[in-house]
């Protein structure tokens, strides 16, 4: 396992890579969620690529981006045993040089949900992501269902923007008690870590409404606003019962839907979604 941090070596690596390429980008700090993504990419591909890159680009004024958890050497040492064949992690200088201009946005599905609570949050997400694969030049990549609005997204970048890149998309991977993983878990307090489960049990209490019959979105949305609404720590910022491809709020459900949330649990925000089929 090589690491790697200039555009330079990894231009020299990527030409000695040979067969199928699989890029797994991160932002670091990983867990099982993150490490899922590169069993999959090491089972399908030849030659895998992490990247491990703190983004400044997609997160707001007033997001977590200086104390966004960090810690490499931890990184490393789960990569390592994995197989993992490079490692880029680029410096912000080196993704954004000064007199840097150019934007990638997606503009209708970016608009909802995330978009409406973390304005120009995607157009950092598909601008970092667009300059991955122009670097890297996978031939798949690997992204989680977790950020289910994100993954949406970079299919319909890659779509328009012609990018020869396969995306997978990774199931969930969750705490015993359903806790979808995720980095920002860490700034939960013990008592806060407990009430973060009321969004899985949310999810799950709309998910049985809907296997006993139960197709009108709004009295889907409302079963879980009302398993949230039950603990005191919850804050929520939306529920959504939306259609799986456009991801317009639903009034009957249909077909595919999906159902997410963002709730803040104190001042952490913790996002989790299912799909309805
Ligand atoms: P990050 O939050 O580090 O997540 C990296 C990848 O891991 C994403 O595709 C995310 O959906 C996936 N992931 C996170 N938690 C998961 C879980 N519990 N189960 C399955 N997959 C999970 O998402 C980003 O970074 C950034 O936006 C990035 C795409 C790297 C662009 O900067």
């Amino acid at each position: 396992m090589r690491s790697i941090i200039t555009l330079t070596d990894l231009r020299s690596a990527r030409l000695l890579s040979t067969g199928r390429v699989g890029l797994v980008p991160t932002m670091g700090y990983l867990h099982e969620g993150h490490l899922s993504l590169v069993r999959r990419a090491r089972e399908e591909c030849d030659h895998v690529v992490v990247s491990i890159f703190v983004n400044p680009t997609q997160f707001g004024p007033r997001e977590d981006l200086s104390n966004y958890p960090r810690d490499l050497d931890r990184d490393l040492s789960l990569l390592e045993p994995l197989g993992v064949d490079l490692i880029w992690m680029p410096t912000a200088e080196i993704m954004y040089p000064p007199g840097f201009q150019t934007w990638v946005d997606v503009e209708t599905i970016t608009q909802p949900l995330e978009g409406t609570s973390r304005p120009g949050h995607f157009r950092g997400v598909t601008t970092v992501v667009a300059k991955l694969f122009n670097a890297v030049q996978p031939h798949s990549a690997y992204f989680g269902q977790k950020d289910a609005q994100q993954a949406a997204v970079i299919r319909q970048m890659t779509r328009d923007l012609n990018f020869p890149v396969e995306i997978v998309i990774c199931p969930i991977v969750r705490e015993s008690d359903g806790l979808a993983m995720s980095s920002r878990n860490v700034y939960l307090d013990p008592e806060q870590r407990k009430a973060a489960t009321v969004l899985s049990r949310a999810l799950q209490a709309a998910k049985e409404a809907y296997e006993e019959g139960e197709r009108d979105a709004d009295k889907i949305r409302g079963k879980m606003k009302e398993v949230l609404a039950s603990e005191p720590l919850a804050n929520v910022q939306y529920v959504s019962c939306a259609d799986y491809d456009t991801l317009k709020e639903l009034n009957t459900v249909t077909g595919k839907a999906l159902l997410s949330m963002a709730v803040f649990i104190g001042k952490t925000r913790l996002i989790d979604n299912i799909v309805l089929e």
